[in-house]
Order: C-alpha cells, then sequence, then structure tokens
C-alpha cells in the first residue's frame, strides 16, 4: 500500500482510536487513547501472556498488547457488526497496517465464556461494564475467562457515597448515550469483583474527589430531602483485579 492509498483508506473510516500507524499517518480517532494508556497500568512486559480484549473495537489495546509480547484475541460485537457507533474496518487496517498477530473473534459480552473464548492470563474490559445491561452477570463471565489479572476501565458515578451503590440510567442520562446503563461508585465496583470471585483489587486510577464545599452542599440538600445535581459526582476509574 503506497502512503497516498493508506491516507485515503484512514480518511473513509470513523475512527474511535487514535492509532500510530507509521510513516506519519496517526488515526483521526476521537479518543485519547495513548492518554488512557498511561492510565491503564498495563505491564511494560506481557511476554509468554495470554490477553483477551472484551470490546476491543478499532483495536488499540490489543495491538499495544501483542507488541508488548502477548498473544492476543481481541474480541467485540456492538462496534463490528455494523448496528453499533462504528465498524470493524479500523480494526481491520490497523491490523494490515502494523502487521499485527492479533487474532479477532465477534462475540457478544454476555457470551463471553471459557468454553466459547478459552481462559486467558490477563483480560482486558476497557469501557464496556457501564454498556450492558447486566453488569454483575458480565463480570460473572469476565471472572470466568480470567486466570490472573482482569484490568477494567469504567465510568463511575456517586462517587461521594461511601457505601456501594450503583446509579442507573434510565434514560440517556450518561452522556447522551442510550447504550449506557449503569455506573458503579468505587465500593460497589469492589464489591461487584469480590462477589465473582477476585481476591485481590488495585487501584490504578481513583475517581477524583468531590472539591468539599460541593460535599458539603449536596449533603445539606439531600439531607432536607431536596434533590441534587449530580453531574460533578462521575469520572472514570481503572482497577485490577487478582484471582
Ligand atoms: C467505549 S467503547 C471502548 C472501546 C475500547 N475497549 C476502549 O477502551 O477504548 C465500548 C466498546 O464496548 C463494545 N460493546 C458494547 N456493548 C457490547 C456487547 N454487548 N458485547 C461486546 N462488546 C460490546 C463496543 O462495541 C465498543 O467497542
Amino acid at each position: 500500500m503506497t502512503l497516498e492509498e493508506l491516507k485515503q483508506r484512514v480518511a473513509q473510516i470513523d475512527w474511535f482510536h487514535t492509532i500510530d500507524l507509521g510513516q506519519g499517518v496517526v488515526t483521526p480517532g476521537r479518543d485519547p487513547t495513548p492518554a488512557k494508556l498511561q492510565t491503564l497500568g498495563l505491564p511494560e512486559d506481557l511476554s509468554g501472556k495470554t490477553v483477551l480484549d472484551i470490546g476491543a473495537w478499532d483495536g488499540f489495546f490489543s495491538f499495544t498488547c501483542a507488541q508488548r509480547g502477548a498473544e492476543v484475541l481481541a474480541t467485540d460485537h456492538f462496534c463490528w457488526n455494523g448496528t453499533g457507533w462504528g465498524t470493524k474496518a479500523g480494526f481491520e487496517l490497523a491490523r494490515e497496517v502494523l502487521d499485527s498477530p492479533v487474532r479477532d473473534r465477534e462475540i457478544d459480552a454476555m457470551d463471553i465464556s471459557s468454553a466459547a473464548v478459552g481462559t486467558h492470563d490477563i483480560v482486558l474490559f476497557l469501557g464496556v461494564l457501564y454498556h450492558l445491561r447486566h453488569p454483575l452477570l458480565a463480570l460473572e463471565k469476565v471472572a470466568e475467562v480470567t486466570r490472573e489479572r482482569l484490568i477494567l476501565e469504567t465510568e463511575v458515578d456517586l462517587v461521594d457515597l461511601r457505601r456501594p451503590a450503583v446509579a442507573f440510567y434510565a434514560d440517556t442520562g450518561l452522556n447522551d448515550d442510550p447504550t449506557n446503563w449503569w455506573a458503579p461508585n468505587a465500593a460497589a465496583l469492589r464489591g461487584m469483583l469480590q462477589a465473582v470471585g477476585f481476591s485481590r483489587i488495585v487501584v490504578m486510577r481513583k475517581p477524583r474527589p468531590l472539591p468539599l464545599r460541593l460535599a458539603r452542599a449536596m449533603k445539606q440538600q439531600l439531607t432536607q430531602g431536596k434533590s441534587c445535581s449530580r453531574e460533578y459526582t462521575r469520572d472514570r476509574m481503572v482497577v485490577h483485579a487478582f484471582k
């Protein structure tokens, strides 16, 4: 493929991930993917490890794990079968250009099982949990296929609450996106991971705490039975959960 052909093919795709394809070509993803990678705590050396990437989309994290020495299976469904926000074209073009050995399998997250995809040393579950209608059941399936370590990145909400709590979005309440259903707070996420069989949970990225003044004002509103704005109680969180 000539550089001109590569640029033309890149331009025809609606990219989510920002992927450096070499020769000065970087995919125009709407996601700041290299910056996200810095928050994950992904081991630098993955030689001899197998990795399962659930919800891989354009495949940035799958390709990165392969570059770090892992044998990788990338999976997706919603964004690969054309009914979601994207297609599989970005994944396929990037894999071709990067000459990556990443294998792929189109499978819904809720159909993940050891019988379907085997078990893997490391499982990536990045930006997927809150898109699922049955998050605890999904985590059970994820735990079943994880041998050592799950790396999970998610939206969190209700971060001002210490007790385990999960926010439910009945409509388009989270980012105006009807495919978002639930977001746990840190305590709920920890409890859910323990409930499905992970023994040790290490937080790699904490949700930012609420400014104290805001937290006090919200507490006051709640104790007075008033509803309060919750736009500041959301953030992202990354955890590693070990078997
Ligand atoms: C926000 S994107 C995250 C993509 C990538 N993991 C990342 O972190 O950049 C959500 C991904 O979850 C996938 N997804 C959503 N629902 C799914 C489902 N039921 N089964 C499999 N993948 C799903 C989407 O197709 C999409 O690739």
